[in-house]
């Protein structure tokens, strides 16, 4: 088991045909067992040899190498663990773009399953040194330097002609759906399919989260979008421009450091819900919302 990088997060990976491995990923997240695992794969044919991928899935794959994870039917002869899927007859895949990633899932020679490189519930780690912290120094890491997307790849199923957005993620679904010429469905409100680790309260800090905060109140630190009212206590700038990529390259790192204050509410600005902001969004209203 080792952290690595990729271009959306880092990940605690392991061999994915190995319920050993595995298992050491679950219990060094402390993750619900229920809650299935992304295999990561060297390219389309690795991918091939686990899930059946009909001509939908192979459009979609145009996105591959990249921040795309399809979930797809899994093939008997997988060799999968069964672990990995948590018992589900589908498979989470993607080939991340990060060259370290790449390189390694090459040497090993075997598809690798990974997770977040986190504690099950905590934010999300884009740096080889919050992966050090989250696991206090117990997790190996490849230092990849900082992840370029900063948050966790778009899952779409392929549900016969239908496909389902599972979770918003750095694909903008807005560009798959002008790539591909169709439109992609929710999960939860117009379809039955979920991921199972989608849980209410996800990527929380130790923090509580108060969103749309126009400005900050005393005491509190503050996460700003765009052009922001001068402030004394801790101050982040997602993005001075209001650019929506560079705001979620720094979503999970801003978190973190503002995290490490004393400050015991973290007041976010508002964030447009349009493309990358659909995912930015999604994982504030996970970090504010009631934890389990
Ligand atoms: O960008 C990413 O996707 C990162 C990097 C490391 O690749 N990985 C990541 O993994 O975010 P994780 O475990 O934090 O989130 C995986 C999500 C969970 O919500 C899980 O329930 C869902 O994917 N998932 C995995 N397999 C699934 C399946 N067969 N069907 C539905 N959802 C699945
Ligand atoms: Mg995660």
């Amino acid at each position: 088991m080792c952290a690595f990088p990729t271009e959306t997060v880092y990940g605690l990976g392991a061999d994915a045909a190995n319920s050993d491995a595995v298992l050491k990923i679950y219990a060094a997240k402390s993750r619900p067992r229920f809650n299935p695992l992304i295999v990561h794969c060297a390219d389309l044919a690795m991918a091939e040899e686990l899930v059946e991928m009909p001509r939908l899935a192979k459009e979609l794959a145009q996105f591959w190498p990249g921040p795309l994870s399809i979930v797809l039917p899994i093939k008997a002869d997988s060799g999968i663990s069964d672990i990995v899927t948590a018992g589900l007859n589908t498979l989470a895949v993607r080939i991340p773009a990060h060259p370290t990633a790449r390189e390694l899932i090459a040497k090993v020679g075997k598809p690798l399953a990974a997770p977040s490189a986190n504690p099950s519930g905590k934010l999300s780690a884009t740096t080889a040194d919050q992966v050090r912290k989250g696991f206090d120094g117990m997790v190996p890491v490849l230092d990849g330097g900082p992840c370029e997307a900063g948050l966790e790849s778009t899952i779409i199923a392929v549900d016969g002609d239908k496909l389902v957005q599972l979770r918003a993620g750095a694909l903008p679904r807005e560009e798959i759906e002008k790539a591909l010429g169709l439109r992609v469905a929710l999960a939860g409100t117009e379809d039955a399919i979920t991921a199972p680790g989608m849980l209410k309260s996800h990527y929380a800090p130790s923090a509580g989260l108060r969103l749309n905060a126009v400005a900050p109140q005393p005491k509190e630190a503050y996460l700003a979008f765009g052009p922001a009212p001068k402030y004394d206590g801790p101050t982040e700038n997602l993005s001075v421009t209001s650019d929506l990529t560079e705001a979620a390259r720094n979503l999970f790192s801003m978190l973190h450091k503002l995290d490490a204050t004393d400050a015991k509410t973290i007041a976010v600005a508002p964030i447009p819900e349009t493309r990358l902001g659909e995912a930015i969004n999604d994982r504030l209203r996970r970090a504010a919302a009631p934890r389990n």
